[in-house]
């Protein structure tokens, strides 16, 4: 097993990935060994670690990012069965999300989630019934989803274990599908990085996170070339999510727009869903 401390071997992004206990060690060297990353000893004090920016670890069926040093945030995974993700799925929120992507005018409705990050817009329009399939290009965050995907899964509730039934994972950019892939599908979803001022530390670490990860994504240019990929898809509709004052993506002025308190969705419609 390679373990080691030496920030030389460490990733671009400055990661590295630890086991929580023993007995995670032989998954955390195969993961190391698929994303390229060093592992860290198990039990290493990730305080006092800053060689690293983050550390993902392996612990049992979770799989978290976890930044170093002093006063660092508390770890960002995927936990669709997490209290925040069932209030999300009963709250307003979801009424917008699914009315942006025409819940209810067609079932089911096949949803290609171009962006799916941590999962959780994938999970509330799952949850909503519809079936979505997610693309994902950035390792890191694929394999968070997929151990976040089995965790829910293999979960006694059934609720939640239901719910990610509806849910499947592609790993590539999205815009690399075929066009057979896409076929089927009623609409395209896309929740594209944006640099912006957040409120809540919650939201705050993740941000941190993914512009860490993302350096690509947060390019205003590469979300305007994502839009128009999907505009020129033979779907009924594009939805776009946007923070309330961002401008249109592309400069492309939406069919119409659902409002939120801090974000909207700009909806393209090409045709009817039916
Ligand atoms: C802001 S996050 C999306 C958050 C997500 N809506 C959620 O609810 O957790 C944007 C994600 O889209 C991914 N992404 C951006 N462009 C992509 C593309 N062309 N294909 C696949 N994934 C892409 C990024 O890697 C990032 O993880």
């Amino acid at each position: 097993m390679s373990i080691t401390s030496d920030a030389s071997s460490l990733s671009q992004e400055g990661l590295a990935l630890q086991a929580a206990t023993t007995a995670d060690e032989v998954c955390a060297v195969q993961l190391a060994q698929r994303l390229s990353l060093p592992v860290l000893t198990t039990g290493m004090d990730l305080v006092h670690f800053t060689s690293a920016k983050a550390v993902l670890v392996v612990s049992g069926q979770a799989l978290y990012l976890q930044q170093t040093g002093r006063g660092a945030p508390g770890p960002v995974g995927v936990n669709f069965g997490s209290a925040g993700m069932r209030h999300r799925s009963r709250s307003g929120t979801s009424e917008l999300l699914g009315k942006a992507v025409g819940h209810g005018k067609k079932i089911p409705l096949r949803v290609l989630d171009a962006t799916a990050g941590l999962g959780r817009d994938a999970f509330i329009l799952a949850d909503l019934g519809c079936e979505v399939v997610m693309c994902e290009r950035e390792p890191v965050i694929l394999q968070m989803l997929h151990y976040g995907l089995q965790s829910a899964a293999s979960s006694s509730d059934i609720w939640l274990s239901g719910v990610v039934q509806h849910m499947r994972l592609c790993s590539q950019d999205a815009r690399y599908l075929s066009a057979k892939e896409i076929q089927g599908m009623d609409v395209i979803y896309l929740d594209p990085m944006f640099p912006q001022r957040a409120k809540s530390a919650a939201v705050k670490k993740e941000m941190a996170l993914f512009q860490m990860l993302l350096e690509r994504s947060a390019d205003p240019q590469d979300a305007d070339a994502l839009l128009v990929w999907a505009l020129q898809q033979n779907t009924a509709r594009v939805v776009v999510k946007r923070p309330s004052k961002a401008p249109n993506l592309a400069t492309l002025k939406p069919s119409h727009c659902i409002e939120g308190k801090s974000v909207r969705y700009d909806v393209y419609v090409h045709r009817k869903l039916l």
